[in-house]
């Protein structure tokens, strides 16, 4: 889940570190650029950030054409070597690419015993010797040789000695091409174009792209023009900076962007099916992957209170290949703070092929996954830039519970008093959120014994159990402690083995109806001398508590996450971790 870019500008080199430093979101291994400068191509990479590669740039560095990289390592380890862009064996082209070349050993193969050397150990090197080894006086043709020889995902930008034009080739990765009145932009992202690109299209699959000062054209592997509508867009404000870390400044946006959340529900008309879709639904999906999938698990427990359809919450890269059965009775969320993520995307192509209704809910209704579905909502949560999702988790369930509690209400399974209840219920959550952040004192304390844990079980029952899932993804993804969330009554059948002094258990005791039951579980862990905390209303012995106030018992997965998010964050920051950006992660995951 690279980021590339490439562009034909006054400000080639310039504009190439900028829009890679909004691109590091989707990768941070390394960096590189590549500049054409008359008959040269002039090329640096490093490993690490763009901040490295910017540092390592010598002062005369210029050209009206670049292209650039930011690299989330699929195949080769990470190292200068095998950061992009990649030069030709014979220098003529340089290449960068997004996404995995499925047949890149045959490929590597047959370039190898043509006696071709390779100088990295990734798939996308062998892009840039194909295209040597294609041209024959004519890149285009060369281009087009080199496309119909991949397979896989790939978004792909390429220069040459030969022209001044820059060239892209496009199946499954995202890329978006912007004009200026004399230049263009090729990216993996619009929001990292919009700066300068007055129009943008969003490029479909299997198509390449021709741009230069005079325009952009399209063509379809067959080397045949295809039509591709551009449209304007909205200046992008500057890159958001901030002192301190992104993840606490979301972490305490999240009861504004609940607020937020509710708001954008009602203004955009809510659910708004027709009433023919909503009487012939009889199976939901709730698709989605890491902090998302949890949002999905979340409010399928709350909707299982609510409605007697199945409503089945599935990991979106587990989706596309196995049986789930798909109808046009089936209605499918496809949930994805980004919009981008491959497996979500390929989930949702599966559903519409097979005739269900695909219902995006996204925090970018510009993204890929808003082109693939049948409906889009927007859960409002605002950009964020932290690796590790927190106040796009909170969003995610309050637009779906909503769209869920509409849902049961038009299929009759609960009432209107209900339904109303609900709803009026999530203006409080805002100011129990806020409690919980300002008196987070006993929260960052914690941390301190937190965070010499061998291991941390985080366990719940019911709809507690997805917040449990939520909270071990977000203590591992930034701490990189040892963590495993599991429903209450499943430890007693093997994990109780692992119970021992060191180990931290955190039970979430939300569920007013199980907390007898929760309390056992404690004891239970208590005794074999694991620390235990627990996030509760109520009152649980045998635990330090932390305290959240009480709401709505449908509601308690958006508030009871927040101290969780919180003691991750405060963990991470005793380990001097890099919170923001945290090691093998990216904000957007475009491979599958
Ligand atoms: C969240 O903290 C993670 N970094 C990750 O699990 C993320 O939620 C997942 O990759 C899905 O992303 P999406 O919502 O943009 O589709
Ligand atoms: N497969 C390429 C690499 O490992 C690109 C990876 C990606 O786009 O995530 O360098």
């Amino acid at each position: 889940m690279c980021g590339i870019f490439g562009t034909i500008s006054d400000n080639a080199v310039n504009d190439t570190l900028k829009a890679l430093k909004c691109l590091e979101y989707r990768g941070y291994d390394s960096a590189g650029i590549a500049v054409k400068n008359g008959k040269d191509i002039r090329l640096f990479k490093t490993a690490g950030r763009v901040e490295n590669l910017q540092a390592d740039l010598p002062s005369d560095l210029y050209g009206c054409t670049a292209i650039g990289h930011t690299r989330w390592a699929t195949h080769g380890e990470v190292c200068a070597n095998n950061a992009h862009p990649f030069y030709s064996y014979d220098r003529n082209f340089a290449v960068v690419h997004n996404g995995i070349i499925e047949n890149y050993l045959s490929l590597k193969y047959n370039l190898t015993a043509s006696g071709v050397n390779f100088t990295s150990q990734t798939d996308s090197e062998t892009v840039a010797h194909l295209l040597a080894k294609y041209y024959e006086g004519d890149v285009l043709q060369a281009v087009v040789s080199t496309a119909n020889r991949l397979q896989g995902s790939f978004a792909i930008v390429i220069e040459s000695v030969y022209d001044g034009n820059l060239y892209a080739v496009k199946n499954k990765s995202p890329l978006v091409v912007g004009v200026t009145d004399n230049g263009a932009y090729l990216c993996s992202d619009i929001r990292c174009i919009s700066r300068w690109a007055d129009k943008v299209a969003v490029t479909p699959d299997n198509v390449i792209v021709v741009a230069n000062r005079s325009g952009v054209k399209f063509y379809g592997f067959d080397g045949e023009p295809v039509p591709v509508k551009f449209f304007s867009v909205d200046k992008a404000e500057e890159e958001a900076s901030v002192d301190g870390d992104f993840m606490l400044k979301e972490i305490m946006e999240v009861p504004d962007k609940v607020r937020q959340a509710k708001k954008g529900y009602i203004e955009c008309g809510g659910l708004n099916l027709p009433a023919k879709t909503v009487h012939r639904i009889k199976r939901v999906y709730l698709v989605g992957c890491g902090t998302a999938y949890n949002s999905g698990l979340e409010v399928a427990a709350v909707s299982r209170q609510m409605m007697d359809i199945d409503v089945i919450p599935v990991i979106a890269s587990e989706f596309i290949y196995d049986s789930y059965p798909v109808d046009s009775y089936t209605l499918a969320f496809l949930i994805s703070q980004s919009g981008e993520t491959a497996d979500t995307i390929r989930a949702a192509e599966r559903i519409r092929q097979q005739g269900g209704f695909t219902y995006a809910v996204t925090n970018t209704v510009t993204s890929s996954l808003s082109f693939v579905c049948d409906k889009v909502i927007n859960i409002r949560a605002d950009a964020e830039y932290a690796v590790a999702s927190t106040k796009a988790y909170n969003c995610q369930l309050v637009t779906l519970t909503l769209l869920m509690t509409d849902l049961a209400y038009l299929k009759g399974t609960i009432g209107e008093e209900t339904r109303n209840k609900v709803f009026d219920a999530m203006d409080g959550l805002g100011s129990a959120i806020d409690k919980i952040l300002s008196d987070s004192y006993e929260i960052s304390r914690l941390a301190e014994e937190v965070k010499d844990s061998s291991a941390v079980f985080f366990i719940g029952k019911r709809a507690d159990y997805p917040t449990a899932c939520e909270g071990s993804l977000k203590l591992k993804e930034i701490s990189y402690i040892h963590s495993e969330a599991y429903p209450a009554g499943e430890l007693k059948h093997g994990t109780l083995a692992l119970m021992e002094q060191g180990v931290t258990v955190i039970a979430i005791a939300c569920d007013s109806d199980l907390l007898d039951k929760i309390a056992s579980s404690v004891s239970e862990v208590a005794t074999r001398k694991a620390r235990v905390i627990c996030v509760t209303p109520y009152s649980v012995d045998n635990a330090t508590l932390i305290k959240i106030p009480v709401v709505n018992r449908l509601l308690y997965g958006i508030v009871s996450v927040v101290p969780l998010q919180l003691l991750s964050y405060y963990v991470a920051k005793r380990l001097n971790r890099d919170v923001d950006k945290p090691r093998n992660l990216a904000k957007s995951v475009t491979v599958e």
